[in-house]
């Protein structure tokens, strides 16, 4: 019996020393990624029990994000790398679910909305105008927070509403131009209303809204009065026409190749609602994206607020507000090269003016 038993042992013993030493290997190779991603739940308050399921599941996509990281920070002059992506609040999902839950908008073709995009551009049109370089006779640098036109970073979370929310800040800034006074408005009223595809959360198209608004007489309410809730409900608007309104000739512009046109309305008319793809940006840190960000109308995937632009960077870049709250990229921000539809941020441009 005795003797068994410490047979047993023994061969218990050899097993475990084979078993154990592949394992501990592949531990020491990941220790480090294992320890980063410690750290990373830790910073972002997420709580996958050790030894879990969930776990392993999420430590395995956050290896994958590593990878990805690497891909996006080469083809940079090392030297001077102009953006720097790493790991995000984002890098325990995959891309799948990434683009599930934040990149929701609906490049619609023009269903409703109203498109300039063949009109203005034939290319014989094109072909007689004088080549201009970028920015030429164009101010140097614009800014609308710094006259206090732009309100605080928000935070659609898993509210798939960046259509809502890319609009509601432009109006917000350009009632402040029109009155000095910078409101918030609610984008709980457009999540819960508008038509013409739109579908609250789940999805939307900046140009089908503003001819929503447009054609419906649609007041925009404050956000005081109709507030946030992030949830695609019923529309609770009592007097539909109380509010501010959008004015009927705003602009929905392609402006591929036109970026000067896209400089100018920043310049000189107030930040506009673009339509980006926004793939890569769930692990942007900072600086100004310039590569790995095709443009292509089918990649459209989402929608920001362009708030101005500077000339003199290098290389010069456009300032776009997001919706994700402050801890995404650059307290909120980020910034876009000007000149390539970098990221599609030329496709589909919406300017429009306020009737208060
Ligand atoms: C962290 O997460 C837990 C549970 O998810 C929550 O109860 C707690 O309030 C969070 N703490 C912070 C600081 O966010
Ligand atoms: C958009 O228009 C293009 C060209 O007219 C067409 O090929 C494409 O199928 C349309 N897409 C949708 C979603 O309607
Ligand atoms: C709408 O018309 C007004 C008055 O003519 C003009 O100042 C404004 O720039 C136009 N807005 C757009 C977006 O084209």
């Amino acid at each position: 019996m005795v003797e068994w038993r410490s047979v047993f042992v023994t061969v218990a013993i050899i097993l475990l020393c084979f078993f154990a030493i592949p394992i501990k290997i592949s531990n020491v190779e990941h220790v480090e990624e294992r320890a980063m991603f410690d750290s990373f739940m830790r910073k972002y308050n997420k709580s996958y029990p050790a030894n879990s399921e969930e776990y392993e599941t999420r430590f395995k996509i956050f290896q994958e994000a590593l990878e990805q990281i690497k891909t996006l920070n080469s083809h940079q002059d090392d030297s001077s790398p102009t953006v720097f992506y790493g790991i995000t609040k984002f890098a325990d999902i995959n891309r799948k679910e990434f683009d599930d839950k934040y990149l929701t908008y609906e490049h619609k073709n023009n269903s409703h909305g109203r498109r300039r995009v063949l009109m203005r551009h034939n290319g014989h049109e094109r072909s007689n105008r004088p080549k201009r370089s970028i920015g030429d006779g164009l101010p140097r640098h614009i800014d609308w927070r710094d006259k206090g036109y732009v309100s605080k970073i928000k935070n659609q979370k898993t509210c798939g509403a960046c259509w809502a929310f890319s609009t509601i800040g432009v109006i917000e800034s350009m009632v402040a131009m029109k009155t000095g006074v910078l409101k918030t408005f609610s984008t709980q009223e457009i999540i819960d209303c508008a038509r013409y595809g739109n579908m609250g959360c789940d999805g939307g198209d900046t140009c089908n809204l503003l001819q929503w608004l447009v054609d419906n007489d649609v007041g925009i309410q404050e956000e005081k009065e109709y507030p946030l809730l992030l949830k695609t409900g019923t529309c609770k608007l009592k007097q539909p026409t109380k509010g501010v309104h959008v004015a009927s000739n705003f602009s929905c512009d392609y402006l591929v190749g036109e970026e000067n046109t896209l400089l100018a309305l920043l310049a000189y008319h107030g930040p506009v609602a673009v339509a980006v793809n926004a793939l890569t940006w769930q692990y942007y840190l900072g600086g100004v994206i310039q590569f790995h960000c095709e443009g292509g109308l089918e990649s459209l995937n989402h929608a920001v607020q362009l708030v101005g632009y500077n000339l003199d960077g290098t290389p010069p870049y456009y300032i776009a507000r997001n919706s994700w709250g402050t801890s995404f990229g650059e307290k909120g921000y980020l910034k876009i090269a000007i000149g390539s539809n970098v990221c599609g941020v030329a496709s589909e441009v919406a300017a429009l003016d306020v009737l208060t």
